[in-house]
C-alpha cells in the first residue's frame, strides 16, 4: 500500500518572516496524522530556518532544485550534500519552470536526479506536457522522453523510493486543473512504463499530481487509483488551504 504524500512548492515567494509564520502554522496544525506524508520545498535561503523550525515535526523539508555535480566550480548551484546538511530530505528536479524558463534538458534533469539519489535525498521528479504537445497527441512521447532519460542515466533501481510528479504544464498556476480522468490516465501510464522495467518498484512508486490543486478539487483527484498525493504551488502558501489539501487524501 502506498502512503500518500502532499508537498508544497513555494517557488520564489515569501520573506524570512512570512516563511517562519507559514511553517510554524503548518508544523503546529500538522500534528494529526491524516494519512498523508507532508513536505515543503522552499527557496534555498530559507532552508536552514525552515528546517530548524520544523525540527521534530512530521513535516519534511525539501529544495526546489539540486546541483548536477557533487562539488566544485559550479557558480550558482547548491549540492545535494549541502542540502542534506541543512535538513532537506526532498529535492524537486525537473520542474517545468526550470525546463521552460531556464532551459533544463532531460539530460541535465537526469544528472540532478542522479546526484539527489546518490546523496540519499528523495527526488521529486516532475514530468508533464505543454498544451501544444497535448493537442498534438504527444503527451506520452514527452513523458517517455522525460522518464527514460532518468531511467537510462540512473538505472531503474534508482526509482525505488523516489516520487514522480505529473504536472501538465497547462494546468500549473492557470486554474485549469486536469480532470480526474486525464490525470489518472497519465499516472497509470507512468506506472505501467516503470512496471515494464520493474513491477515491484512500479507498484511502490508514489506518483503525485500537480497543477492548480485546491482544497475543493484535491479529494477527487487523490481518490484516483494511481494518484498518490499532490505537488501544490499557489495553494501551499497559506497554511489552512495547504493542510486542507494534505488531509484530502
Ligand atoms: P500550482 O503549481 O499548484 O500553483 O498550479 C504547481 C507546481 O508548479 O508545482
Amino acid at each position: 500500500m502506498r502512503r500518500p504524500i502532499v508537498i508544497g512548492n513555494w517557488k520564489m515567494n515569501g520573506s524570512l518572516e512570512s516563511s517562519r509564520q507559514l511553517v510554524l502554522a503548518i508544523g503546529e496544525k500538522a500534528v494529526d496524522d491524516c494519512g498523508a506524508d507532508i513536505g515543503v520545498c522552499v527557496p534555498f535561503v530559507f532552508i536552514p530556518e525552515v528546517s530548524s523550525l520544523l525540527d521534530g515535526s512530521r513535516v519534511l523539508v525539501g529544495s526546489q532544485n539540486v546541483a548536477d555535480r557533487p562539488a566544485g566550480a559550479y557558480t550558482g548551484e547548491v549540492s545535494a550534500q549541502m542540502l542534506k546538511e541543512f535538513g532537506c530530505t526532498l529535492a524537486i528536479v525537473g520542474h517545468s519552470e526550470r525546463r521552460a524558463l531556464y532551459g533544463e534538458s532531460n539530460e541535465l534533469v537526469a544528472e540532478r536526479f542522479r546526484q539527489a539519489v546518490g546523496e540519499g535525498l528523495v527526488p521529486v521528479l516532475c514530468v508533464g506536457e505543454t498544451l501544444d504537445q497535448r493537442q498534438q497527441g504527444k503527451t506520452f512521447d514527452i513523458i517517455n522522453a522525460q522518464l527514460d532519460a532518468v531511467l537510462d542515466t540512473s538505472g531503474t533501481e534508482a526509482l525505488d523510493g523516489v516520487i514522480v510528479a505529473y504536472e501538465p504544464v497547462w494546468a500549473i498556476g492557470s486554474g485549469m486543473t486536469a480532470t480526474d480522468e486525464q490525470a489518472q490516465e497519465v499516472h497509470q501510464y507512468i506506472r505501467n512504463r516503470v512496471a515494464g522495467r520493474n513491477q515491484t518498484i512500479a507498484r511502490a512508486l508514489r506518483i503525485v499530481y500537480g497543477g492548480s490543486v485546491k482544497p475543493d478539487n484535491a479529494a477527487r483527484l487523490f481518490s484516483m487509483p494511481d494518484i498518490d498525493g499532490g505537488l501544490i504551488g499557489g495553494a501551499s502558501l497559506e497554511a489552512d488551504s495547504f493542510l486542507s489539501i494534505c488531509c484530502s487524501v
